[in-house]
Protein backbone atom coordinates (compact mmCIF):
# COMPACT_ATOMS: atom_id res chain seq x y z
CA UNK A 1 0.00 0.00 0.00
CA UNK A 2 1.43 3.34 -0.93
CA UNK A 3 2.61 5.59 2.07
CA UNK A 4 0.47 8.25 1.60
CA UNK A 5 -2.73 6.19 1.69
CA UNK A 6 -1.79 6.47 5.70
CA UNK A 7 -1.58 10.03 5.30
CA UNK A 8 -4.45 11.76 6.93
CA UNK A 9 -5.24 15.13 4.94
CA UNK A 10 -6.39 18.33 7.10
CA UNK A 11 -9.78 19.40 5.62
CA UNK A 12 -9.33 23.12 4.06
CA UNK A 13 -11.26 25.39 6.61
CA UNK A 14 -12.44 29.05 6.64
CA UNK A 15 -9.98 30.28 8.49
CA UNK A 16 -7.31 28.51 5.81
CA UNK A 17 -9.33 30.40 3.13
CA UNK A 18 -8.98 33.51 4.66
CA UNK A 19 -5.33 33.30 5.06
CA UNK A 20 -5.29 32.57 1.50
CA UNK A 21 -6.97 35.41 0.79
CA UNK A 22 -5.03 37.38 3.16
CA UNK A 23 -1.87 36.57 1.18
CA UNK A 24 -2.87 36.55 -2.51
CA UNK A 25 -6.53 38.89 -2.59
CA UNK A 26 -10.02 38.38 -2.99
CA UNK A 27 -10.12 37.45 -6.54
CA UNK A 28 -6.92 34.53 -6.51
CA UNK A 29 -9.38 32.28 -4.63
CA UNK A 30 -12.19 30.73 -5.37
CA UNK A 31 -14.89 28.72 -3.40
CA UNK A 32 -17.94 28.86 -4.87
CA UNK A 33 -19.68 25.53 -5.76
CA UNK A 34 -19.18 25.78 -9.93
CA UNK A 35 -15.92 26.57 -9.71
CA UNK A 36 -14.56 23.58 -7.58
CA UNK A 37 -16.24 21.18 -9.45
CA UNK A 38 -15.14 22.56 -12.73
CA UNK A 39 -11.43 22.18 -11.32
CA UNK A 40 -12.29 19.03 -10.26
CA UNK A 41 -11.81 17.77 -13.54
CA UNK A 42 -10.09 17.41 -16.53
CA UNK A 43 -10.25 15.64 -20.09
CA UNK A 44 -9.62 11.95 -18.66
CA UNK A 45 -13.06 10.02 -19.47
CA UNK A 46 -15.59 10.82 -17.19
CA UNK A 47 -13.27 11.74 -13.76
CA UNK A 48 -15.09 14.14 -11.75
CA UNK A 49 -13.70 15.19 -8.25
CA UNK A 50 -14.04 18.25 -6.49
CA UNK A 51 -11.05 20.93 -4.70
CA UNK A 52 -12.10 22.39 -1.69
CA UNK A 53 -10.35 25.87 -2.80
CA UNK A 54 -9.34 27.07 -6.06
CA UNK A 55 -5.98 29.04 -6.03
CA UNK A 56 -4.95 30.83 -8.71
CA UNK A 57 -1.47 32.66 -8.08
CA UNK A 58 0.26 35.47 -10.35
CA UNK A 59 3.66 35.31 -9.39
CA UNK A 60 6.02 32.32 -8.08
CA UNK A 61 6.23 34.29 -4.53
CA UNK A 62 2.53 33.45 -4.25
CA UNK A 63 3.08 29.99 -5.59
CA UNK A 64 5.63 29.48 -2.49
CA UNK A 65 3.16 31.26 -0.43
CA UNK A 66 0.44 28.78 -1.13
CA UNK A 67 2.65 26.16 -0.70
CA UNK A 68 3.98 27.31 2.66
CA UNK A 69 0.55 27.70 4.06
CA UNK A 70 -1.02 23.99 2.93
CA UNK A 71 2.49 22.25 3.89
CA UNK A 72 1.88 23.82 7.40
CA UNK A 73 -1.96 22.94 8.13
CA UNK A 74 -1.30 19.30 5.81
CA UNK A 75 -3.95 20.39 3.34
CA UNK A 76 -3.08 18.51 0.00
CA UNK A 77 -2.55 20.51 -3.18
CA UNK A 78 -2.62 19.56 -6.81
CA UNK A 79 -1.30 21.60 -9.55
CA UNK A 80 -2.88 22.07 -12.34
CA UNK A 81 -2.72 23.67 -16.44
CA UNK A 82 -5.09 23.87 -18.73
CA UNK A 83 -7.07 20.50 -17.65
CA UNK A 84 -6.05 18.68 -21.05
CA UNK A 85 -4.55 15.92 -19.47
CA UNK A 86 -5.46 12.50 -19.85
CA UNK A 87 -4.40 10.56 -16.95
CA UNK A 88 -5.95 12.67 -14.48
CA UNK A 89 -3.08 14.14 -13.32
CA UNK A 90 -4.69 17.39 -12.75
CA UNK A 91 -7.02 16.03 -10.47
CA UNK A 92 -7.81 16.91 -6.31
CA UNK A 93 -8.81 13.15 -5.88
CA UNK A 94 -8.48 14.24 -1.95
CA UNK A 95 -9.69 17.61 -2.23
CA UNK A 96 -7.41 20.37 -0.87
CA UNK A 97 -6.45 23.32 -2.69
CA UNK A 98 -6.11 23.21 -6.33
CA UNK A 99 -3.66 25.77 -8.00
CA UNK A 100 -3.66 26.87 -11.34
CA UNK A 101 -0.95 28.02 -12.80
CA UNK A 102 -3.42 29.88 -15.47
CA UNK A 103 -2.74 33.54 -14.70
CA UNK A 104 1.03 33.08 -14.70
CA UNK A 105 1.09 33.15 -18.36
CA UNK A 106 3.99 35.36 -19.63
CA UNK A 107 6.37 34.75 -22.68
CA UNK A 108 9.65 36.37 -20.10
CA UNK A 109 11.96 36.40 -23.00
CA UNK A 110 12.69 35.16 -26.26
CA UNK A 111 16.43 35.23 -26.97
CA UNK A 112 17.54 35.06 -30.17
CA UNK A 113 20.91 35.06 -29.35
CA UNK A 114 20.70 31.70 -27.52
CA UNK A 115 17.71 30.31 -29.36
CA UNK A 116 16.57 29.79 -26.14
CA UNK A 117 13.26 31.48 -24.06
CA UNK A 118 11.72 31.94 -20.47
CA UNK A 119 8.81 31.11 -19.88
CA UNK A 120 5.85 31.08 -17.12
CA UNK A 121 3.67 27.71 -16.76
CA UNK A 122 0.89 28.51 -17.87
CA UNK A 123 1.57 30.11 -21.23
CA UNK A 124 -0.42 28.06 -24.14
CA UNK A 125 1.70 25.86 -26.18
CA UNK A 126 0.53 27.22 -29.44
CA UNK A 127 1.26 30.96 -28.40
CA UNK A 128 4.67 29.71 -27.68
CA UNK A 129 5.06 28.59 -31.18
CA UNK A 130 3.26 31.33 -32.90
CA UNK A 131 5.37 33.81 -31.14
CA UNK A 132 9.00 32.09 -31.45
CA UNK A 133 7.79 31.61 -35.47
CA UNK A 134 7.40 35.14 -35.93
CA UNK A 135 11.20 35.37 -35.32
CA UNK A 136 12.15 32.25 -37.45
CA UNK A 137 12.21 30.31 -34.44
CA UNK A 138 10.25 26.30 -33.80
CA UNK A 139 9.37 24.84 -30.56
CA UNK A 140 8.20 21.50 -31.54
CA UNK A 141 6.50 19.26 -28.76
CA UNK A 142 2.81 19.52 -29.59
CA UNK A 143 0.23 17.55 -28.48
CA UNK A 144 -3.22 17.56 -30.02
CA UNK A 145 -4.48 20.23 -27.44
CA UNK A 146 -1.85 22.56 -28.17
CA UNK A 147 -4.18 25.42 -28.79
CA UNK A 148 -5.09 25.12 -24.81
CA UNK A 149 -2.60 22.85 -22.90
CA UNK A 150 -0.03 24.62 -20.88
CA UNK A 151 3.71 24.65 -20.67
CA UNK A 152 3.41 23.52 -17.32
CA UNK A 153 1.36 20.67 -17.82
CA UNK A 154 3.26 20.14 -21.13
CA UNK A 155 6.06 19.72 -18.24
CA UNK A 156 4.09 17.93 -15.83
CA UNK A 157 3.45 15.31 -17.97
CA UNK A 158 6.91 15.41 -20.60
CA UNK A 159 3.55 16.01 -23.16
CA UNK A 160 4.82 14.78 -26.78
CA UNK A 161 3.04 14.76 -29.49
CA UNK A 162 3.33 14.02 -33.59
CA UNK A 163 6.48 16.07 -34.19
CA UNK A 164 8.69 13.71 -31.08
CA UNK A 165 9.46 10.96 -34.13
CA UNK A 166 11.68 13.82 -35.17
CA UNK A 167 12.44 16.38 -32.53
CA UNK A 168 11.65 14.71 -29.50
CA UNK A 169 9.28 15.75 -26.32
CA UNK A 170 9.18 18.26 -24.02
CA UNK A 171 12.15 17.03 -22.11
CA UNK A 172 14.17 17.26 -24.82
CA UNK A 173 13.88 20.70 -24.84
CA UNK A 174 13.92 21.77 -20.91
CA UNK A 175 17.72 23.34 -19.87
CA UNK A 176 16.62 24.71 -16.49
CA UNK A 177 13.53 25.60 -14.34
CA UNK A 178 12.84 27.31 -11.67
CA UNK A 179 10.24 25.31 -8.95
CA UNK A 180 9.14 25.38 -5.44
CA UNK A 181 8.64 22.22 -3.01
CA UNK A 182 6.39 21.24 -1.64
CA UNK A 183 7.02 22.71 1.64
CA UNK A 184 7.52 26.64 -0.07
CA UNK A 185 10.73 26.61 -0.57
CA UNK A 186 11.80 27.73 -3.91
CA UNK A 187 15.07 26.80 -6.15
CA UNK A 188 16.23 26.93 -9.51
CA UNK A 189 17.76 23.89 -11.22
CA UNK A 190 19.73 25.36 -14.18
CA UNK A 191 20.60 28.36 -16.23
CA UNK A 192 20.53 29.00 -19.75
CA UNK A 193 23.16 26.12 -20.37
CA UNK A 194 23.41 23.83 -23.49
CA UNK A 195 26.00 22.27 -20.96
CA UNK A 196 25.77 21.90 -17.87
CA UNK A 197 26.75 18.43 -15.49
CA UNK A 198 26.80 20.16 -12.05
CA UNK A 199 25.13 17.38 -9.57
CA UNK A 200 21.96 15.34 -10.20
CA UNK A 201 19.89 16.26 -13.04
CA UNK A 202 17.07 17.85 -10.76
CA UNK A 203 15.67 19.72 -14.66
CA UNK A 204 14.83 16.34 -15.99
CA UNK A 205 13.42 14.81 -12.29
CA UNK A 206 10.86 17.15 -12.66
CA UNK A 207 9.79 16.78 -15.92
CA UNK A 208 7.08 14.05 -16.09
CA UNK A 209 7.00 13.98 -12.65
CA UNK A 210 3.39 14.84 -12.87
CA UNK A 211 3.18 17.50 -10.03
CA UNK A 212 4.27 15.30 -7.19
CA UNK A 213 7.38 16.42 -6.78
CA UNK A 214 7.44 20.24 -6.76
CA UNK A 215 5.45 22.97 -8.77
CA UNK A 216 7.17 24.89 -11.84
CA UNK A 217 7.14 28.25 -11.54
CA UNK A 218 9.29 29.29 -14.23
CA UNK A 219 11.28 27.14 -17.52
CA UNK A 220 14.01 27.35 -19.84
CA UNK A 221 13.24 26.22 -23.14
CA UNK A 222 15.46 25.44 -25.84
CA UNK A 223 14.23 27.05 -29.51
CA UNK A 224 15.46 25.77 -32.35
CA UNK A 225 15.29 27.43 -36.20
CA UNK A 226 12.34 26.76 -37.98
CA UNK A 227 12.08 24.18 -41.34
CA UNK A 228 11.53 26.50 -44.29
CA UNK A 229 10.15 23.59 -45.83
CA UNK A 230 6.94 21.26 -45.38
CA UNK A 231 5.22 18.50 -47.32
CA UNK A 232 2.36 16.29 -45.95
CA UNK A 233 1.50 12.95 -47.63
CA UNK A 234 -1.09 10.79 -46.68
CA UNK A 235 -0.86 6.52 -47.38
CA UNK A 236 -4.17 4.55 -47.61
CA UNK A 237 -3.57 0.72 -47.02
CA UNK A 238 -6.47 -2.14 -47.48
CA UNK A 239 -5.53 -4.03 -43.91
CA UNK A 240 -3.99 -2.58 -40.74
CA UNK A 241 -0.94 -5.08 -41.21
CA UNK A 242 0.44 -3.53 -44.25
CA UNK A 243 -0.19 -0.33 -42.65
CA UNK A 244 1.97 -1.12 -39.72
CA UNK A 245 4.61 -2.99 -41.72
CA UNK A 246 5.08 0.70 -43.85
CA UNK A 247 6.04 2.38 -40.53
CA UNK A 248 9.26 -0.11 -40.55
CA UNK A 249 9.67 0.26 -44.37
CA UNK A 250 10.01 3.89 -43.84
CA UNK A 251 12.28 3.77 -40.64
CA UNK A 252 14.82 1.38 -43.06
CA UNK A 253 14.77 4.09 -45.55
CA UNK A 254 16.53 6.25 -43.80
CA UNK A 255 14.25 9.24 -43.99
CA UNK A 256 13.30 10.63 -40.93
CA UNK A 257 9.72 12.18 -40.99
CA UNK A 258 9.13 15.01 -39.15
CA UNK A 259 5.48 13.19 -38.21
CA UNK A 260 4.66 9.53 -38.96
CA UNK A 261 0.94 8.49 -37.73
CA UNK A 262 -1.09 5.60 -38.32
CA UNK A 263 -4.90 5.76 -38.45
CA UNK A 264 -7.16 2.64 -38.64
CA UNK A 265 -10.44 2.52 -39.95
CA UNK A 266 -12.76 2.68 -37.15
CA UNK A 267 -10.94 6.30 -36.05
CA UNK A 268 -11.41 7.35 -39.68
CA UNK A 269 -15.31 7.21 -38.97
CA UNK A 270 -15.29 8.76 -36.03
CA UNK A 271 -13.60 11.40 -37.75
CA UNK A 272 -15.78 11.80 -40.22
CA UNK A 273 -18.80 11.66 -37.99
CA UNK A 274 -17.17 14.25 -35.82
CA UNK A 275 -16.68 16.64 -38.79
CA UNK A 276 -19.30 16.45 -40.24
CA UNK A 277 -18.09 15.39 -43.29
CA UNK A 278 -16.28 12.92 -45.15
CA UNK A 279 -12.50 12.50 -44.90
CA UNK A 280 -9.71 11.83 -47.54
CA UNK A 281 -9.76 8.14 -48.16
CA UNK A 282 -12.32 7.33 -45.41
CA UNK A 283 -12.79 3.54 -46.64
CA UNK A 284 -9.12 2.98 -46.19
CA UNK A 285 -8.69 0.22 -43.42
CA UNK A 286 -5.82 1.73 -42.26
CA UNK A 287 -3.14 5.44 -43.20
CA UNK A 288 -0.11 6.71 -42.34
CA UNK A 289 -0.14 10.30 -42.52
CA UNK A 290 3.33 11.66 -42.77
CA UNK A 291 4.95 15.36 -42.64
CA UNK A 292 8.21 15.96 -43.93
CA UNK A 293 10.45 19.00 -42.80
CA UNK A 294 13.66 20.92 -43.60
CA UNK A 295 15.37 23.64 -44.69
CA UNK A 296 15.77 22.97 -48.22
CA UNK A 297 12.90 22.39 -50.55
CA UNK A 298 14.75 20.35 -53.12
CA UNK A 299 15.83 18.29 -50.43
CA UNK A 300 12.43 18.00 -48.49
CA UNK A 301 11.11 16.89 -52.76
CA UNK A 302 13.87 14.28 -52.82
CA UNK A 303 12.66 12.24 -49.38
CA UNK A 304 8.89 12.82 -50.33
CA UNK A 305 9.46 11.22 -53.16
CA UNK A 306 11.72 8.41 -51.84
CA UNK A 307 9.18 7.88 -49.00
CA UNK A 308 5.98 7.76 -51.49
CA UNK A 309 8.02 4.64 -52.82
CA UNK A 310 9.08 3.21 -50.29
CA UNK A 311 5.34 3.28 -49.08
CA UNK A 312 3.82 1.94 -52.05
CA UNK A 313 6.23 -0.42 -52.10
CA UNK A 314 5.55 -1.84 -48.59
CA UNK A 315 1.65 -2.40 -50.50
CA UNK A 316 0.20 1.03 -50.02
CA UNK A 317 -3.04 1.04 -52.29
CA UNK A 318 -2.61 4.89 -53.16
CA UNK A 319 -0.37 7.90 -51.84
CA UNK A 320 -1.68 11.62 -51.62
CA UNK A 321 0.16 14.51 -51.56
CA UNK A 322 -0.99 17.63 -49.88
CA UNK A 323 -0.37 20.54 -52.39
CA UNK A 324 -1.77 23.25 -50.88
CA UNK A 325 -1.22 24.47 -47.15
CA UNK A 326 -5.18 24.35 -47.01
CA UNK A 327 -4.73 20.67 -47.94
CA UNK A 328 -2.07 19.87 -45.13
CA UNK A 329 -4.36 21.44 -42.46
CA UNK A 330 -7.21 19.48 -43.66
CA UNK A 331 -5.39 16.05 -43.53
CA UNK A 332 -3.91 16.97 -39.99
CA UNK A 333 -7.39 18.15 -38.75
CA UNK A 334 -8.56 14.71 -39.61
CA UNK A 335 -5.57 13.24 -37.45
CA UNK A 336 -5.92 15.98 -34.69
CA UNK A 337 -9.43 15.51 -34.03
CA UNK A 338 -9.34 11.77 -33.18
CA UNK A 339 -9.24 12.52 -29.21
CA UNK A 340 -12.34 14.16 -29.54
CA UNK A 341 -13.86 12.20 -31.89
CA UNK A 342 -13.18 9.03 -30.36
CA UNK A 343 -14.69 10.21 -26.76
CA UNK A 344 -17.94 11.63 -28.40
CA UNK A 345 -18.67 7.46 -29.88
CA UNK A 346 -19.39 5.86 -26.32
CA UNK A 347 -18.01 5.92 -22.71
CA UNK A 348 -13.91 5.20 -23.33
CA UNK A 349 -11.38 4.24 -21.48
CA UNK A 350 -7.78 4.72 -23.37
CA UNK A 351 -4.51 3.12 -23.05
CA UNK A 352 -1.70 5.03 -24.20
CA UNK A 353 0.81 2.37 -25.28
CA UNK A 354 4.26 2.52 -26.62
CA UNK A 355 6.36 0.01 -28.02
CA UNK A 356 9.75 -0.18 -30.01
CA UNK A 357 8.56 1.22 -33.22
CA UNK A 358 9.18 -1.75 -35.07
CA UNK A 359 6.73 -3.83 -32.71
CA UNK A 360 3.75 -1.51 -34.11
CA UNK A 361 1.73 -4.60 -35.80
CA UNK A 362 2.99 -6.98 -33.14
CA UNK A 363 0.93 -4.28 -30.82
CA UNK A 364 -2.24 -3.64 -33.18
CA UNK A 365 -2.36 -7.79 -33.45
CA UNK A 366 -2.34 -8.53 -29.92
CA UNK A 367 -4.80 -5.71 -29.38
CA UNK A 368 -7.02 -7.04 -31.68
CA UNK A 369 -6.87 -10.42 -30.16
CA UNK A 370 -7.36 -8.94 -26.55
CA UNK A 371 -10.90 -7.20 -28.27
CA UNK A 372 -12.21 -10.30 -29.50
CA UNK A 373 -11.38 -12.05 -26.21
CA UNK A 374 -13.19 -9.77 -24.26
CA UNK A 375 -15.90 -8.98 -26.77
CA UNK A 376 -15.73 -5.19 -26.49
CA UNK A 377 -14.77 -1.96 -29.64
CA UNK A 378 -11.41 -0.63 -29.75
CA UNK A 379 -10.30 2.46 -31.63
CA UNK A 380 -6.63 2.86 -32.58
CA UNK A 381 -4.38 5.42 -33.80
CA UNK A 382 -1.72 7.23 -32.78
CA UNK A 383 2.32 8.06 -33.00
CA UNK A 384 3.65 4.95 -34.47
CA UNK A 385 7.12 6.40 -36.01
CA UNK A 386 7.62 6.51 -31.74
CA UNK A 387 5.34 3.34 -31.21
CA UNK A 388 2.94 5.13 -29.28
CA UNK A 389 0.07 4.07 -30.03
CA UNK A 390 -3.94 5.14 -28.66
CA UNK A 391 -5.69 2.17 -27.61
CA UNK A 392 -9.37 3.36 -26.90
CA UNK A 393 -11.83 0.35 -25.40
CA UNK A 394 -15.31 0.98 -25.64
CA UNK A 395 -18.53 0.37 -24.09
CA UNK A 396 -22.19 1.76 -24.32
CA UNK A 397 -22.82 1.30 -21.19
CA UNK A 398 -24.04 4.23 -19.25
CA UNK A 399 -22.99 2.75 -15.84
CA UNK A 400 -19.70 3.52 -14.68
CA UNK A 401 -19.10 0.61 -12.35
CA UNK A 402 -20.34 -1.55 -15.19
CA UNK A 403 -18.33 0.00 -17.41
CA UNK A 404 -14.94 -0.67 -14.84
CA UNK A 405 -15.94 -4.22 -14.76
CA UNK A 406 -16.10 -4.83 -18.77
CA UNK A 407 -13.12 -2.57 -19.61
CA UNK A 408 -10.46 -2.96 -16.69
CA UNK A 409 -9.80 -6.75 -17.82
CA UNK A 410 -9.29 -5.80 -21.07
CA UNK A 411 -7.37 -2.68 -20.07
CA UNK A 412 -4.78 -4.47 -18.19
CA UNK A 413 -4.79 -7.40 -21.18
CA UNK A 414 -3.97 -4.36 -23.51
CA UNK A 415 -1.06 -2.90 -21.05
CA UNK A 416 0.59 -6.67 -21.06
CA UNK A 417 0.47 -7.37 -24.49
CA UNK A 418 2.39 -3.86 -25.11
CA UNK A 419 4.92 -4.78 -21.86
CA UNK A 420 5.41 -8.39 -23.45
CA UNK A 421 6.69 -6.60 -26.60
CA UNK A 422 9.31 -4.50 -24.56
CA UNK A 423 6.79 -1.27 -24.12
CA UNK A 424 5.34 0.73 -21.60
CA UNK A 425 1.85 1.54 -19.97
CA UNK A 426 2.28 5.43 -21.15
CA UNK A 427 4.33 6.57 -23.93
CA UNK A 428 2.95 10.71 -23.19
CA UNK A 429 -0.43 11.07 -21.58
CA UNK A 430 1.59 9.73 -17.79
CA UNK A 431 0.50 8.02 -15.35
CA UNK A 432 -1.73 10.53 -13.00
CA UNK A 433 -4.12 8.52 -10.81
CA UNK A 434 -6.20 6.66 -13.74
CA UNK A 435 -2.95 4.45 -14.89
CA UNK A 436 -1.52 3.90 -11.54
CA UNK A 437 -2.84 0.63 -10.76
CA UNK A 438 -0.57 0.02 -13.64
CA UNK A 439 2.88 0.85 -13.09
CA UNK A 440 4.24 -2.59 -11.83
CA UNK A 441 3.52 -4.30 -14.93
CA UNK A 442 5.87 -2.20 -16.64
CA UNK A 443 8.59 -0.99 -13.47
CA UNK A 444 9.77 -3.31 -11.10
CA UNK A 445 9.69 -3.19 -7.48
CA UNK A 446 12.92 -1.69 -6.57
CA UNK A 447 12.24 1.32 -9.10
CA UNK A 448 9.32 1.30 -7.94
CA UNK A 449 10.65 1.82 -4.43
CA UNK A 450 13.21 4.36 -5.76
CA UNK A 451 10.54 6.54 -7.12
CA UNK A 452 8.71 6.57 -3.99
CA UNK A 453 11.92 7.36 -1.70
CA UNK A 454 12.48 10.08 -4.03
CA UNK A 455 8.76 11.23 -3.49
CA UNK A 456 9.24 10.80 0.42
CA UNK A 457 12.89 12.78 0.35
CA UNK A 458 11.01 15.78 -1.33
CA UNK A 459 7.54 15.72 0.03
CA UNK A 460 7.66 14.08 3.10
CA UNK A 461 4.14 14.85 4.04
CA UNK A 462 2.97 13.66 0.46
CA UNK A 463 0.50 16.44 0.28
CA UNK A 464 1.82 17.22 -3.26
CA UNK A 465 -0.56 16.38 -5.89
CA UNK A 466 -1.30 12.77 -3.66
CA UNK A 467 -3.07 9.98 -5.34
CA UNK A 468 -0.95 10.03 -8.51
CA UNK A 469 1.47 7.93 -10.28
CA UNK A 470 2.77 5.90 -7.33
CA UNK A 471 -0.47 5.69 -5.78
CA UNK A 472 -2.52 2.21 -7.02
CA UNK A 473 -5.97 3.49 -5.20
CA UNK A 474 -7.84 6.23 -4.28
CA UNK A 475 -11.62 7.99 -3.55
CA UNK A 476 -14.06 7.01 -6.08
CA UNK A 477 -15.10 9.93 -8.29
CA UNK A 478 -18.06 11.46 -7.62
CA UNK A 479 -20.83 9.80 -9.54
CA UNK A 480 -21.07 11.55 -12.52
CA UNK A 481 -20.36 14.73 -14.50
CA UNK A 482 -23.11 17.50 -13.03
CA UNK A 483 -23.97 15.01 -9.94
CA UNK A 484 -21.76 15.39 -7.44
CA UNK A 485 -22.04 13.86 -3.90
CA UNK A 486 -19.81 15.48 -1.29
CA UNK A 487 -16.31 14.08 -0.66
CA UNK A 488 -15.39 15.81 1.80
CA UNK A 489 -17.56 17.30 4.34
C1 LIG B 1 -3.50 12.41 -29.66
C2 LIG B 1 -3.67 12.56 -28.19
C3 LIG B 1 -4.80 11.75 -27.69
O1 LIG B 1 -2.44 11.99 -30.10
O2 LIG B 1 -2.50 12.25 -27.53
O3 LIG B 1 -4.44 12.73 -30.40
ZN1 LIG C 1 -0.97 11.48 -28.80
Amino acid sequence: MGRAMAVRFAPVTAAFVARLRERLGEEAVRADEAELLRYGRDETEDLQYRAEVVVRPRTAAEVAAVLALAYAADVPVTPRGAGTGLSGGALPVYGGVVLSLERMNRILEVDEDNLMCRVEPGVVTAALQEEVLRRGLYYPPDPASSGSCQIGGNLAENAGGPHCVKYGLTKDYVLALEAVRADGRPFRTGGKLRKDVAGYNLTQLLVGSEGTLAVVTEATLRLIPAPQARRVLLAAFDDLDTAARGITAVYRSRVTPAALEIVERAALAAAAEHLGRPVPHGDAEAQILLELDGMDEAQVERDLERVGEVLMAAGARDALLADTPAKERELWAVRRCLGEAVKKQAAYVECDTAVPPARVPDLLRGVREVARRFGIRQVSYGHAGDGNIHVNVLTDSPDREERERRLGPAVEAIFRVAVGLGGTITGEHGVGCAQARYLKLCRDPVAIETMRAIKDALDPKGLLNPGKVLEARVPPPLAARGAPRTLVP
